[in-house]
């Protein structure tokens, strides 16, 4: 056996233990900070543009991968999906999805990097995260083009979607992934990558977002000059934040 095939049969499980006995370990010792550490309080413009961007973005994506990654493409065929079709529609959604991703958590870095407070309640761990995630994204929009035959062929769903679900049936068939080009296999790296340090950071969120969260108004602060005298804060018309 290859030493490429070994590193992808040993490196899904490594990351899978670090994740779950990360999140085991945070929920512990660490439950009063498990949250998005929110800096809505200090600037809400941008980031009412940039986080829906990017978390529906992402929505997409997952959903992308759940399709690509878990659905084998003999059951694409049978459903009468060829894979020049498979293809172009995963080139189009892809794309789309991971640019608003890409768009949106450039503006939410942007954001961070030029408002003093948040910049102020940005820690290196935070830093760290965004490095990670742009570069998981940024890899996974090349990956999309590759798979599509822009910039070369390849059919990752002959190598890298077997490989995925070899690990779930506990036999793993690292080999497959090391025979993909190695555009998909830094993707797969940086992914596995991101969700190892998962745990350690502000990304915990996910695990417990209410659904509702995603189209729950901005939290509404009233300004001075809209409070006039006998005004009954509960008469206002509300607004969504969004
Ligand atoms: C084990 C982990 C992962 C594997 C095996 C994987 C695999 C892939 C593959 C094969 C593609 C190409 C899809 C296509 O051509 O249609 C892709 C695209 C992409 N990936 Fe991943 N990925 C992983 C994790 C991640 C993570 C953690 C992120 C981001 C946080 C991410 C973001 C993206 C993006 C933005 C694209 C391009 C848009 C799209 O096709 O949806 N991936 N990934």
């Amino acid at each position: 056996m290859s030493a490429g095939a070994i590193f992808w049969n040993v490196v899904p499980y490594v990351t899978l233990a670090v994740l779950i006995v990360g999140t085991w370990w945070r929920y512990r010792y660490d439950k009063f900070g498990w949250t998005t550490r929110s800096s809505q309080l200090y600037e809400s413009r941008l980031l009412r543009i940039g986080s829906p961007l990017f978390h529906f973005g992402i929505l997409v994506v997952i959903i992308g991968h759940i399709i690509g990654l878990l659905i084998p493409k003999s059951w694409t065929y049978s459903l009468g999906i060829s894979q020049h079709a498979y293809h172009v529609q995963a080139l189009v959604l892809g794309t789309i999805a991971g640019l608003c991703t890409l768009v949106g958590v450039g503006l939410l870095v942007y954001r961070r990097r030029t408002n003093g407070p948040v910049y102020s309640a940005t820690t290196l761990n935070d830093k760290v995260m965004y490095v990670v995630l742009v570069a998981a994204i940024v890899a996974g929009l090349a990956t999309t083009l590759m798979g599509a035959g822009v910039v070369g062929e390849h059919n990752y769903r002959d190598t890298v979607s077997p490989w995925f679900r070899s690990i779930w049936i506990l036999q793993p068939k690292g080999e497959l992934l090391a025979e993909a080009p190695v555009s998909f296999q830094i993707h797969t790296l940086i992914g596995l990558l991101l969700f190892a340090i998962w745990p350690f950071t502000r990304l915990v969120h996910a695990f417990s977002a209410p659904l509702g969260y995603l189209f729950r108004p901005y939290i509404v602060y009233r300004s001075r000059d809209e409070a006039r005298d006998g005004d009954l804060v509960g008469a206002r018309p509300r607004r969504r934040g969004w």
